[in-house]
């Protein structure tokens, strides 16, 4: 086994991973920075967010209103003083991404230009056309070069995280072109893997999203925290599950049931007409609208396709003008994956699996339990989005929460020794798990395709978008029993350039473990709150402070622990869309809790 060694080793080449290097770099010139990653990090997930990245920027708007929004959205379970300083340092970051080259989209007078996004309520998403992601990935990636102490390590997958006494010094990768097994020393490790959508069958999320960071950090002794919100995007493609931007509902798209009808104005999210109401409808949040497609489901008034039930997204009354204009992307996805024509026609959509709000606990500066383990992105949990996160607030997330995390990590490496040799004796028993595990195990049975599917459809069933008691025991079961079968897998390549086997293997072992947290905490939590919806426990549960769900790894069940929602100025309150706007209703400026019980967005 080959060893390196460096200062910082980031664990994830997407935007968090990428703003967190730099944040290093800019830190202390003198720190030696790794970027490690199972992909080029131009291919990481960040490149497909669409709609934009949230930030307060118009005079009107407010950093109590854009605070206030998220934790009313996050259905109270958000850590108000991390949404605080979220919003606080998150124009700031916007800016400096522009200065970066990140190319935001203007108004005619040359201002940055803003849209609306579910939940929010008021323009404050920047946006770059309809490829915010991708703008934002180039414009990160591109800085990085010219940082000189930042080594990449691309295509390297990371399999196991050295933590010798409580602190973490380093990880093992297998450099994907090779085979080769290597560690990678170092005395601040930051994880910045993203998200693990792939745990379900039907994901807006890239084949890549495997939960591989969450993993790691849950075997290394790190709790995931609030692992049971998950997040289903109101509009994805059928089949595909690509993602239908809710931009296309901001430029002013509206959702139509078989009727034709907009449904949502059946659900307390607000009416058609007559306007000003708040903006609602189909930019109320997208638990509401994801549960909402289910209402109608449940009342015969989706459309069946040969791909299932779906309702329509309806911009033609836009125009090509509008659409080529601010959803150019829109336009082409639907022609290339759906062959149709959305400026003519009508879009297919449904619900699909897009973000775990929960992941890695850690606070306001990215650090987790283990000294010297930072996370930032979605991998992580600090925690803005609770219960459900509000479109747009990841990507300024990933800014706010990766620069503090790179700040945080180079501050520590600073101080920390240096790995300890014998933290290399685990390198070495991890080089010898894989070749004996996986490489020479020809002899299993077990095919993986067949588990990853069983553990897909459990994940729908069970811990789909409502629950109860007995769905998620039978996940808990099922999930339980593929993580035995697990150890029969057969390999049949032995190769070492490029065995594609192999890392699917470890990329099934990361989803188990992800899949296991979820279910277990969804099990245990009791009540129903934005994204956790139990039919056995259909309210939100008020009589005590609401809490956090920390799962911790065991030799057998995850234990649940509990921690309580950090509250500042905003205890909970109702969450009701769509209402006038009234002089008393805005927030914005109080210290007080609304008078009305925060019925604002
Ligand atoms: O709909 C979207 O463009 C998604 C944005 C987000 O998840 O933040």
């Amino acid at each position: 086994m080959r060893t390196v060694n460096h200062d910082v080793l980031l664990i994830g080449g997407g935007g968090a991973g990428l703003r967190a290097a730099i944040a290093v770099a800019e830190a202390n010139p003198e720190l030696s920075v790794a970027v490690a990653s199972k992909v080029y990090p131009m291919r990481s997930h960040t490149v497909s967010a669409e709609g934009g990245a949230a930030a307060v920027i118009r005079p009107e708007d407010s950093l109590d209103a854009h605070a206030y929004d998220t934790i009313s959205g996050g259905d109270w379970l958000c850590d108000q003083d991390a949404v605080e300083l979220f919003v606080r340092e998150a124009t700031e970051e916007m800016l400096r991404l522009e200065h970066w080259g990140c190319p935001w989209s203007r108004k005619p007078d040359g201002t940055v230009a803003t849209r609306p996004f579910g939940g929010m309520k008021t323009e404050r998403t920047w946006f770059a056309a309809d490829k915010t992601g991708f703008h934002m990935l180039h414009a990160l990636f591109q800085t990085t070069l010219k940082y000189p102490p930042i080594s990449r390590y691309d295509e390297w997958f990371v399999t196991k995280l050295l933590v010798e006494d409580g602190r973490c010094e380093g990880a093992v990768a297998v450099e994907l072109a090779t085979g080769e097994v290597h560690a990678i020393l170092a005395r601040s490790v930051i994880m910045c893997a993203g998200g693990g959508g792939k745990i379900y069958p039907f994901t807006t999320n890239a084949n890549i999203k495997t939960g591989d960071g969450m993993a790691l950090a849950y075997r290394a002794g790190a709790p995931l925290k609030d692992m049971e919100f998950v997040q289903y995007h109101p509009t994805g493609l059928p089949f595909t599950g690509i993602l239908i931007t809710e931009a296309a509902r901001a430029e002013g798209g509206w959702l139509v049931n078989k009727e034709g009808y907009r449904y949502l104005q059946d659900y307390n999210l607000g009416t058609p007409e007559p306007r000003p109401v708040l903006r609602s409808m189909e930019l109320g949040p997208r638990d509401r609208l994801s549960q909402a497609f289910v209402g109608e489901l449940k009342k015969g008034r989706t459309a069946e396709t040969r791909h299932g039930h779906v309702v329509h997204l309806d911009v033609r009354h836009l125009g090509q003008r509008t659409i080529d204009e601010k959803i150019p992307f829109v336009r082409e996805l639907c022609m290339k994956y759906e062959k149709i024509d959305p400026v003519k026609e009508m879009i297919p959509v449904r619900p699909v699996v897009h973000y775990m709000m929960g992941g890695i606990h850690t606070d306001l500066d990215g650090a987790t339990p283990i000294a010297g383990l930072f996370a930032a992105g979605e991998v992580a949990c600090v925690s803005i989005n609770g219960a459900n996160r509000l479109g747009s607030n990841s990507l300024t997330e990933l800014l706010v929460f990766g620069a503090r995390a790179g700040a945080a990590a180079a501050r520590h490496a600073a101080d920390a020794p240096a790995p300890s040799q014998s933290v290399l004796a685990q390198g070495l028993e991890e080089e010898a798990r894989l070749q004996e595990r996986f490489l020479d195990n020809r002899g299993g049975r077990e095919r993986m395709a067949n588990l990853r599917k069983e553990l897909q459809d459990t994940m729908e069933t069970s811990a789909g978008l409502y629950r109860d008691e007995p769905t998620l025991k039978a996940g808990t079961e099922k999930v339980q029993e593929l993580k035995e079968r697990f150890h029969d897998v057969a390999l049949e390549d032995p190769s070492l350039t490029f065995n594609t086997e192999l890392q699917t293997a470890l990329e099934l072992e990361n989803l188990l473990d992800v899949a296991e947290s979820v279910l277990h905490s969804a099990l245990a939590r009791r009540e129903s709150r934005g994204a956790h919806q139990r039919t056995d426990f259909p309210e939100r549960d008020d009589r005590e402070q609401p809490a956090h769900s920390l799962a911790y790894a065991t030799t057998g069940a995850p234990r649940i622990d509990y921690l309580p929602v950090t509250i500042t100025r905003w205890p909970p309150a109702e969450r009701v869309y769509g209402e006038p706007l009234s002089p008393t209703s805005d927030p914005v400026g109080g210290s007080a809790p609304p008078e009305d019980g925060g019925n604002q967005e």
